[in-house]
């Protein structure tokens, strides 16, 4: 059948079923991670790229436990981004969820994840980094769009520059457009461990998450948290509180490494 034909013979496991559709165009793996795999393909039109985020079985669980837990993550997901996006914080707009099969089909964003665009910024350059506005003003971008997700009563639960998109607000086109690398807006993604929560603490748990992420990553960028905070601190009113809540749970993380 020429729909089985589209899937590409390279792909070792089963595909869900929703890629198999013949108006699909090849599915492209984009990431595979512990818990599930990232694909790039269409769905309701040809040229509307999309996101199929797909958790497949896990044979080593028991396969009732596995297709409930599978329903209960990818249906909160599909929920929060949902709630995000009504209150107007800018995540991948839910095309369509099939949580029994262990699918979302989400907008594709265009652009780069945050973790590429830092890491290119600072390829180019050698000095003074805690001195670019470039990368401040993204650093402050970032701030503002994580604070004014934990004031709608959403924290993450895995903040990290991958899971960030910073996406250009006129697709680069042939006009000769000429745009900033570090221009465009702040998309939140990967909503999968996300939660309703409107506690200082899980707030300050969120920015401590990332600050450690941010650290490892971009060690050379690490001076610039500090622009990141700065912005958070002025998006919404109980900002400061969970600040001043993130530096117990430095001091607890920091308690932990001493004692080993
Ligand atoms: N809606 C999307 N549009 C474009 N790229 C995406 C989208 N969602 C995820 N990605 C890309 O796929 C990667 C993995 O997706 P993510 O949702 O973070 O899943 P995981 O749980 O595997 O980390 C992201 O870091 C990003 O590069
Ligand atoms: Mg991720």
């Amino acid at each position: 059948m020429a729909a089985e034909e589209a899937v590409p013979a390279a792909h070792e496991f089963p595909l869900p079923k929703v890629l198999e559709y013949p108006a699909s165009t090849p599915p492209k793996l984009i990431t595979q991670g512990a818990e599930g795999r990232l694909y790039k393909t269409t769905y309701l039109l040809p040229d509307v790229p999309c996101a199929l985020k797909y958790r497949p079985p896990k044979p080593w669980r028991h396969p009732i436990l596995d297709q409930r837990l599978t329903r209960h993550r990818i249906l909160s997901e599909a929920r929060i981004l949902a709630k995000c996006r009504r209150d107007g914080l800018r995540v991948p707009t839910v095309y369509a969820i099939d949580e029994a099969a262990g699918w979302l089909m989400l907008e594709w964003i265009h652009g780069v994840p945050v973790r590429v665009a830092i890491n290119n910024a600072l390829g180019t350059r050698t000095e003074g980094i805690d001195r670019d506005e470039g990368l401040k003003d993204l650093m402050r971008r970032m701030g503002r769009a994580v604070g004014k997700m934990h004031q709608l009563g959403i924290v993450h639960g895995d903040l990290t520059t991958s899971n960030m998109m910073l996406s250009p607000l006129q697709p680069a086109g042939d006009a000769g457009v000429a745009h900033e690398p570090l221009d465009g807006e702040i998309v939140i993604i990967d909503l999968g461990l996300a939660s309703g929560s409107i506690s200082d603490e899980d707030r300050a748990v969120d920015l401590y998450v990332l600050e450690r992420a941010f650290g490892s990553t971009h060690p050379r960028a690490e001076c610039l948290f500090a622009d990141l905070l700065e912005a958070y601190k002025g998006s919404y009113k109980q900002a400061p509180v969970a600040l001043k809540k993130l530096e117990d749970v430095r001091m607890r993380g920091r308690k932990r490494s001493m004692l080993g």
